[in-house]
């Protein structure tokens, strides 16, 4: 048996021998309190963080991939193959390189440079594919296909929603069993949704422990396909997606009928932000030391926008899913601090540096 993380849930997992699990230390993420930093800053009581960045390959993908590899090994399959914005396919890559097998990733034509070279880096095959991500019917149309083929030729189709790969995803469902144990007191959970397996999954493992938070899906207004969804059309938008917010460049959820679920049943709702909004609420998590891609500062931002909106009480508990690690969108870093702007000095200069830096308050108090 694995020693802690993610594979303590194993009696939970579609699997039949966890203990010839694939791992890389997955899951056993910490819960982060903000409560004096973040929280008093937003005007919040009480939040807490969910820092799913801190999985191996750096986001919450990598609880799909080591049960998706697990499978593989146990059925003696050829690999996995799936789409991917990058974060999917990076973890798949790297546990195909664990597990000895392989990883064939069809990515959004646009994929930022970071999750392709995390990709490519740990051996797997990526093809960038147009249309993917941004056009609904296309996206639909391509992964119904590459999972047929997948089934076919003998892999796992590792497409993240419950839709495509149901047993995988049941990883995601171990991020609920964690927040139960961690959190206080029950709070409104805040996640952003791109195919809606996160939400879903959120959703399914705190029902099965029988206590079902808030829950909130956020997403950036160039991608807003759960309010779509929930007005009553899962197919996605009539529209090509506009945000640049990496990995909820999504124009369909996956999980569709998952993700408005678990918004009607949990009696939560959606939030739609802008790109800008989310930027803000990154600048705003790595101010408090915490640097995630714009995708994981997306629930903080959807938690801003409701206090402004009055749809959320200074007063009530919430956490925040933080999805995936800054290093990821380095445009966005770029955004964040510049490198360029850094002086470079002499050696003789560091002395008369440190005087004025200290005395006029340079790097904080
Ligand atoms: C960092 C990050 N956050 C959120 C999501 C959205 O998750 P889901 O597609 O399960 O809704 C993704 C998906 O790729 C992601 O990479």
């Amino acid at each position: 048996m694995i020693n802690g993380g993610m594979w303590r849930w194993a009696d939970r997992l579609p699997v039949r021998r966890p203990d010839q699990a694939v791992s890389l230390g997955e899951g056993d993420t910490p819960l982060v309190d903000l409560s004096r930093t973040v929280a008093a800053r937003i005007g919040l009581d009480r939040l807490w963080l969910k820092a799913e960045d801190r999985n191996p390959t750096g986001s919450f993908k990598a609880r799909v991939a080591s049960v998706a590899y697990t499978l593989i090994k146990e059925r003696g399959l050829a690999g996995a193959v799936g789409t991917s914005s990058g974060n999917g396919g990076a973890a798949a890559a790297a546990y195909a390189a664990a597990a000895g097998s392989r990883a064939i990733l069809f990515t959004l034509a646009d994929i930022v440079a970071p999750k392709l070279r995390e990709i490519v880096a740990v051996g797997g095959v990526a093809r960038r594919v147009t249309g993917i991500g941004h056009d609904a019917a296309a996206t639909r149309q391509i992964a119904d296909r590459i999972a047929e083929v997948s089934d076919r030729l003998g892999c796992y189709p590792l497409l993240t929603g419950f839709h495509y790969a149901a047993e995988a995803m049941t990883g995601v469902q171990t991020i609920a069993y964690e927040l139960a144990e961690q959190l206080p007191e029950p709070a409104v959970v805040y996640a952003p949704v791109g195919g809606g397996g996160l939400l879903t999954g959120l959703h399914r493992g705190f029902a099965e422990l029988g206590a079902v938070p808030r829950l909130v899906g956020v997403q950036p207004s160039g991608g807003a396909s759960l309010r779509r969804a929930l007005a009553g059309h899962p197919e996605g938008l009539d529209h090509p997606v506009t945000t640049a917010v990496s990995g909820l460049q999504m124009a369909v959820l996956y999980d569709a009928a998952g993700a408005v679920a678990a918004v009607r049943d949990s009696g939560g709702h959606d939030v739609i932000t802008d790109d800008a909004e989310i930027l803000a609420a990154q600048a705003i998590l790595a101010d408090a030391g915490l640097l995630v891609e714009p995708a994981g500062a997306t629930a903080l931002a959807g938690v801003i926008a409701d206090l402004a909106a009055g749809r959320l009480d200074r007063a009530e508990p919430v956490v925040v899913i933080a999805t995936g690690a800054g290093h990821k969108d380095t445009a966005a870093l770029d955004r964040l601090a510049s490198a360029a702007t850094v002086p470079v000095i002499t050696p003789d200069r560091i002395g008369d540096e440190l005087a004025s830096l200290i005395n006029d308050g340079g790097g904080r108090p």
